[in-house]
Parts: structure tokens; C-alpha cells; sequence
């Protein structure tokens, strides 16, 4: 919805649709001419093609709730929140299912760890963020809603498979989105295990490892076997460091849903990673086109909680209906606000609703003519 076909970025930079297909191809993407290209691949070829490109995000979040400019000195650094992609049993959920029990110390009662789409995990007394939902359908569906999670994605590879479609996909993703990338080689522990080809097809993907005389990380792992874990989580760190990362955890949260569903016994629950400001119980929230005030939380440990600061996912208990993933999430000053909002945007989305099913109905009634 709202993206532009083929046809008509082709129509845009003036050249046949056939050239954008050609190059659509050459970026992994299958296309024909009546379809939607993902907007931040229409992008990247524009661009390559110089042109200036505008992105007009068409979501209901615009601005109703200004937030105001941080000051340099309330800023503080902040854990790097982390996706990982790749190819069809490249080893994403084990990879992560691998970090998650080299890394989180569960010291609490039970030990139990909790899924609630994202977990945060620990290493050298350093938080990092893994956002547990992988896959680029996540990470697309959350950039196409103008939503910015991820300050680091991690491709992995299997040593044996090597690069497939839909490596390739998810690292014109990542570049796209610009976000930095670690490659993973995964299944090293695999007698047939041949990371050093994995590095060569990368190479036609302008991703050369350091000891090869370029700038992209690679690292071999096991998630098997656990082998490689430490030396991913130091280049996280390091990647992260010289991204130098930033919030101000003292104003009104702001975050984006991740997950969310509706729980029979707690009702509506949305998993969130706040990402700026604090959230606390009693707050009052808009989050799309719904709203509440925040009953109870939960990290990922499945504690109770008051509080989160930037960089921390919790499931929240109090929204009025089940949430999107991508939607954004802000602390509004009361309920009365919040209300309004709602209203506000429920509105609009109608209206847009409707402007739509016009259209359609005339482009029907002209194509029977
Ligand atoms: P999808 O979610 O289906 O895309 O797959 P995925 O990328 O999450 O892969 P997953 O973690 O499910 O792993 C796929 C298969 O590879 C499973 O059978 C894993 O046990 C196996 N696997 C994952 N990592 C390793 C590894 O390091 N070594 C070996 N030998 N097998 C692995
Ligand atoms: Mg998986």
C-alpha cells in the first residue's frame, strides 16, 4: 500500500521498466511491472541512478504529538538493538536461541526466560538487544511502517549453503535501511563447511572481510556447537561503539511495537522496545490508533517491572485493543490526551479508508464501460 509499482518508478527516472526489472533482478528481487517495489529497494535504485529521493511516509503517526529536540547533555548512551537475517534454515532461531542461553544470566527466581519478541542479553557487563522476531518480512513490514528498530543487522550465512536469494535479499535490505551489517558463517562445525567461499560470494556483494583488505566483519560460528558466540558479541559491541549510540532516558518514552496479541487471561499485550525516554506503570499511552494507560509490565525474564529506559523491550498490559507490530508507542501526558489522539487518527485512517473504496469503485465502474 502506498508503494510505487515498477511501472511507475520506471515512468519517474525515464527509462523502460524493463531496465528496472533487469536491475531489480541484479538486486535479487523478481518483478513484474504491475507491482509494488519494497520502498526502500525503489530507493537504493534510484539513488544509483541519481536521482534525489524523497521518502513521504504515508502513516497515521504524523506528528500529533510533537516531542521536542534533545539536548546534547541529556543524552546517554544507549544498548544496540540487533536483528539477524538470512536464507531459510541458514540457522537465524538457533543462532539467536544460542546467544540467549550463553548470555542471559537468569539469576531470578525460576531462571525461566520469557518470549515476548525480543530479548536483552549480556556480555562483558554490556547490554545488547536481540530482536527475537527474524527474518526480513519483520524487519521490511516494521521499515515499511516508518519504523526504526535495528542499529544492527547480523546476515548469517551457513558455511555449507553459501549465499542464497535470500541472502541476498536481506542484505540489500540492510544496506538500504543503512545499517550496519556483521556476517555470521554459520555451521562451521559442519565437515563440508566452506566459509572461505562464503567470503568470495560476498565479495561480489561489495561485503570483503577485513583480512581481505575491506571493512565488512565476518565472523565463523557454531550455533551448534556454541562455537564463535564471544568474538560476535565483541564485534557487536565494537560496531555498536563507533555507531555511538544515544538517548535521553528522561522524558516520555517513545517506542515501537514489536509484537503483539491478545492474551486471554491479561487481555491485550504488546511486546515493546522502548526507545527513547522512560515508560512507567500509570502512564498514559497512544500507540497507533489505540491507547490506554500502562496496567502492569513485564521484561523478558517475565519480572515485574516499574520502569524501562531506552533500549528495553517489555510487554505491556493496558492497551484498549491488540497492536500492530511497527506501530509507534508514546507517553502522552493524560488520559484525556491520549483519548483524543486516538480519535484523532481513528479519523483519519477512516477517511483515508474511505477516499480508497471511492477510488476503487470508480476505477470498477470505468473498467466495465
Ligand atoms: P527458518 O526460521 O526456517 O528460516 O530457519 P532458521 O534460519 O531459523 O534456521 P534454524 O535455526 O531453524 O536451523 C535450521 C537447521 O540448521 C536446524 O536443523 C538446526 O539444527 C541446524 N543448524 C543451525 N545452526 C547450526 C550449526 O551451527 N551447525 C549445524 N551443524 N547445524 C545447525
Ligand atoms: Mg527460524
Amino acid at each position: 500500500e502506498g508503494r510505487i509499482t515498477v511501472g511507475e518508478l520506471a515512468d519517474k527516472m525515464g527509462v523502460s521498466a524493463s531496465d528496472v526489472i533487469s536491475k531489480l533482478i541484479g538486486l535479487g528481487v523478481m518483478a513484474t511491472i504491475n507491482q509494488a517495489v519494497d520502498t526502500d529497494i525503489a530507493k537504493m535504485l534510484a539513488e544509483e541512478q541519481g536521482f534525489e529521493v524523497e521518502v513521504k511516509v504515508d502513516t497515521l503517526e504524523e506528528k500529533l504529538v510533537e516531542t521536542e529536540e534533545d539536548k546534547e547533555e541529556d543524552l546517554r548512551p544507549r544498548p544496540p538493538v540487533v536483528t539477524i537475517l538470512g536464507h531459510v534454515d541458514h540457522g537465524k532461531t538457533s543462532l539467536l536461541d544460542a546467544i540467549r542461553e550463553a548470555n542471559v544470566t537468569s539469576q531470578e527466581a525460576g531462571g525461566i526466560t520469557q518470549h515476548i519478541g525480543a530479548y536483552q542479553a549480556e556480555y562483558n557487563d554490556k547490554k545488547i538487544v536481540f530482536l527475537d522476531t527474524p527474518g526480513h518480512e519483520a524487519f521490511t513490514a516494521m521499515r515499511a511502517r516508518g519504523a526504526q528498530v535495528t542499529d544492527i543487522a547480523i546476515v548469517v550465512v551457513a558455511a555449507d549453503d553459501g549465499v542464497m536469494p535470500q541472502t541476498v535479499e536481506a542484505i540489500n535490505h540492510v544496506k538500504a535501511a543503512d545499517v550496519p551489517i556483521i556476517i555470521a558463517v554459520n555451521k562451521i562445525d559442519k565437515p563440508n563447511a566452506n566459509p572461505d567461499r562464503v567470503k568470495q560470494q560476498l565479495a561480489e556483494y561489495e561485503l570483503i572481510p577485513e583480512d581481505w583488505g575491506g571493512d565488512t566483519v565476518f565472523v565463523d560460528v557454531s550455533a551448534l556447537k556454541h562455537t564463535g558466540l564471544d568474538t560476535l558479541m565483541e564485534m557487536i559491541l565494537l560496531v555498536s561503539e563507533m555507531a555511538e549510540l544515544k538517548a535521553n532516558p528522561d522524558k516520555p518514552a517513545l517506542g515501537t511495537v514489536v509484537e503483539a496479541k491478545l492474551d486471554k487471561g491479561r487481555g491485550p499485550v504488546a511486546t515493546v522496545l522502548i526507545q527513547d525516554g522512560t515508560i512507567e506503570v500509570g502512564d498514559s499511552i497512544i500507540c497507533g490508533t489505540i491507547y490506554g494507560k500502562v496496567r502492569a509490565m513485564v521484561d523478558d525474564r517475565g519480572n515485574r517491572i516499574e520502569k524501562a529506559g531506552p533500549a528495553t523491550p517489555v510487554e505491556i498490559l493496558g492497551l484498549n485493543d491488540v497492536a500492530e507490530a511497527g506501530d509507534m508507542l508514546q507517553v502522552v501526558t493524560d488520559d484525556k490526551m491520549a483519548r483524543q489522539i486516538s480519535e484523532k487518527r481513528s479519523d483519519k485512517r477512516r477517511e483515508v479508508e474511505l477516499k480508497k473504496s471511492a477510488k476503487v469503485s470508480l476505477d470498477d465502474l470505468f473498467s466495465q464501460i
